[in-house]
C-alpha cells in the first residue's frame, strides 16, 4: 500500500474544508431567515449569534426540524470556526462570529421560564396534532435559576424550546466552556470579548460543578444515565477551567473545580467493562450490570476527540480507548452493507451504535469524521512521543494500525514513530470513506444510508460541517509534529 494517500485526496479535503466553512457559516447568525411552524403558531427569526443545527426549513415531512440552536451542536460549530480562523479558511472578522455568539449564549444563560410564560412565550393557537408534543405550562414554569443551562437547545430567536425532548443534557456547557477557553487563544477575540467569555464560562463551570454528580439525558437524546461522553467532556471542561480560573485570580472556584475533575477522572475508570475490554457509554446508577447498557457506541470515541485529553487515562493514547474504537470499527465493518467489499484503502463508515433506528440507523458524517479525528489526533501524540503502550487491550488494534501481525509487536512497551505514519494514513482512510459518500454538491446531511450511502436525516447538518473543519485541523496538526513536508 502506499505511504501517503495521493495528494488529489489532500486537494479534494482542502476544497471540500472551504466548502464546509461556508456552510456552516449559513448557519450562524441566520438573520434573513423566517422559520413558520404552523401547527405550533410560531414564527421564529434568528438572532445574531445563534447557530442552527441545520438551516433548512424541514418539518418531520419526513426530514426532521433542526430549525434549533443546539447546546452541544452550537459549542462543536464555534469551536470549528474558531479552528478556521487559526488556519485562515475564515478571514480575521470571523472573530466576530465568536463575539456574537458569547453574547447570544450569555442571554440564554440569563432566560428563565416564568418572565418566559410572562411575556407571553408559551404557544396558545396549538393544532390538536401538535398538543402531544407540547411541553407542559407547569414543566416551562419551573425552569428557574441554573436549570436553563440542561435546556438541550433553545430557538434561535432567543426563545425557550416548548416541545418535549430529552432533557437536561449536561454536555453541552462543558462542551461551551472548552470552546470558550480556545477562542482566549485569538488576541482579537481577547480584545473584544474577554469579559463576556469569562462570565459565560462561569455560568458554564458553575452548571457543571453542581451537575456532574447527576445523572442526565445522553448526547443522543435518548437515555437517563450516567454517560461516558458526558462525564469525560465536563472533566476536561473542569480540569482546564480549574488552570484558567486560577490564573484569572479566582481561587477558591478554581480549586473546586479541579476537585470535581479528579472525582470524575474515578468515575470514568468505572464505565470500563473489564470482560469485554471496552469503555460502555453508560452506566445506570448502581454500576454496571445491565445487559442493555452493554452496548458499543461511537459516544465514548467522540468524547475522546471533544475533551482533547492529550495523553493518558480517557485520551487517544489509553490502551482501552484504542479497544474501544478498535471494536466500533468491526461493529460497523459487519453490520453496514455499505462498507462489504471496499477497497482496501478505505476505513469502514460508522455510525452510532448497533440496531440505532433513526432514520437510515447510520451511517454519520460525524462518525465516520470523528474516527479520522481521533487517528489524527493519535499520530500527533505518537509523533510527539506521549506514552502508547502495547498491552493487552491495545495489541490488536494497535497492529491493525500498523498493519502488521499482532505478535510482532512488542511484548509491552511503546511503540512510537512507526504509529504515528501508520495513524495519519489510518485517518486518510476514514477521509477517503467521507469522500466517497460525500456527494457531488458537497453538501453534507446527517447520515448518509448504510445501505447505498445516500443522504438520509436532517439536510445540511451544521455539525456535519464542523466535524470536517476540526478532523483536518488535527490532520494538520499531526503531519506537523511529524515535520514531515510529504503529508502536508
Ligand atoms: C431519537 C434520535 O436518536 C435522537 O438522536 C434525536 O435527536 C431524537 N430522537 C429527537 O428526534
Ligand atoms: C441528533 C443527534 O443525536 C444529536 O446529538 C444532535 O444534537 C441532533 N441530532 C442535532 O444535530
Amino acid at each position: 500500500m502506499k505511504k501517503v494517500q495521493p495528494q488529489e485526496q489532500l486537494d479534494w479535503a482542502s476544497e471540500q474544508k472551504r466548502f464546509c466553512v461556508s456552510a456552516m457559516l449559513r448557519a450562524v447568525s441566520a438573520t434573513t431567515l423566517v422559520k413558520h411552524r404552523p401547527g405550533l403558531g410560531q414564527t421564529i427569526r434568528p438572532v445574531r449569534g445563534s447557530i442552527l443545527a441545520s438551516p433548512e426549513m424541514a418539518s418531520y415531512d419526513p426530514k426532521p426540524d433542526y430549525f434549533f440552536h443546539w447546546l452541544r451542536d452550537s459549542a462543536l460549530v464555534a469551536d470549528a470556526l474558531r479552528e478556521a480562523i487559526e488556519d485562515e479558511t475564515l478571514e480575521p472578522s470571523g472573530v466576530e462570529h465568536l463575539v456574537d455568539f458569547v453574547a447570544f449564549s450569555l442571554k440564554l444563560c440569563r432566560l428563565d421560564g416564568p418572565t418566559f410564560l410572562r411575556q407571553g412565550g408559551y404557544p396558545e393557537a396549538v393544532e390538536q396534532s401538535f398538543q402531544q408534543h407540547l411541553r407542559p405550562r407547569a414543566e416551562i414554569g419551573a425552569i428557574v435559576g441554573d436549570k436553563i443551562l440542561g435546556e438541550a437547545r433553545h430557538n434561535a430567536d432567543g426563545g425557550l424550546d416548548v416541545m418535549k425532548w430529552g432533557r437536561p443534557q449536561n454536555d453541552g456547557p462543558a462542551l461551551r466552556a472548552l470552546a470558550v477557553m480556545r477562542f482566549f487563544a485569538l488576541d482579537a477575540f481577547r480584545a473584544r470579548a474577554a469579559e463576556a467569555a469569562l462570565t459565560l464560562l462561569r455560568y458554564d463551570l458553575d452548571y457543571t460543578l453542581s451537575h456532574w454528580r447527576l445523572p442526565c439525558c445522553d448526547l443522543w437524546e435518548e437515555n437517563i444515565g450516567f454517560h461516558y461522553h458526558t462525564r469525560l467532556v465536563q472533566q476536561a471542561a473542569l480540569a482546564e477551567g480549574a488552570a484558567f480560573l486560577a490564573a484569572a485570580g479566582d481561587a477558591k472556584r478554581a480549586s473546586a473545580c479541579a476537585k470535581a475533575a479528579s472525582a470524575l477522572l474515578a468515575a470514568l475508570d468505572s464505565h470500563f467493562d473489564a470482560e469485554d475490554g471496552v469503555y460502555r457509554p453508560r452506566l445506570p446508577e448502581d454500576g454496571l450490570n445491565a445487559s442493555a447498557l452493554r452496548r458499543l457506541d461511537i459516544a465514548v470515541v467522540l468524547a475522546a476527540i471533544h475533551a482533547g485529553r492529550r495523553a493518558g487515562p480517557h485520551s487517544v493514547t489509553d490502551p482501552k480507548m484504542l479497544a474501544t474504537f478498535f471494536a466500533l470499527e468491526r461493529l460497523f465493518e459487519e453490520e453496514y452493507p455499505i462498507n462489504q467489499g471496499r477497497p482496501a484503502d478505505r476505513a469502514p463508515a460508522l455510525g452510532r451504535y448497533a440496531g440505532d433506528s433513526y432514520f437510515s440507523g447510520g451511517a454519520y458524517y460525524f462518525s465516520t469524521l470523528g474516527a479520522a479525528q481521533f487517528c489524527f489526533l493519535l499520530a500527533q501524540a505518537a509523533a510527539e512521543g506521549e506514552e502508547i503502550a502495547v498491552t493487552k487491550e491495545s495489541r490488536a488494534p494497535l497492529a491493525a494500525i500498523l498493519q502488521t501481525p499482532a505478535a510482532a509487536l512488542p511484548q509491552a512497551g511503546k511503540i512510537g514513530e512507526a504509529l504515528a505514519e501508520a495513524a495519519l494514513r489510518r485517518g486518510d482512510m476514514y477521509l477517503a470513506t467521507v469522500r466517497r459518500f460525500t456527494p457531488a454538491s458537497r453538501e453534507l446531511s446527517e447520515q448518509f444510508s448504510q445501505l447505498d450511502g445516500a443522504p438520509t436525516s436532517a439536510d445540511n447538518l451544521t455539525w456535519s460541517y464542523a466535524c470536517f473543519v476540526t478532523a483536518l485541523a488535527a490532520r494538520q496538526r499531526a503531519a506537523k509534529a511529524m515535520g514531515d513536508a510529504r503529508v502536508s
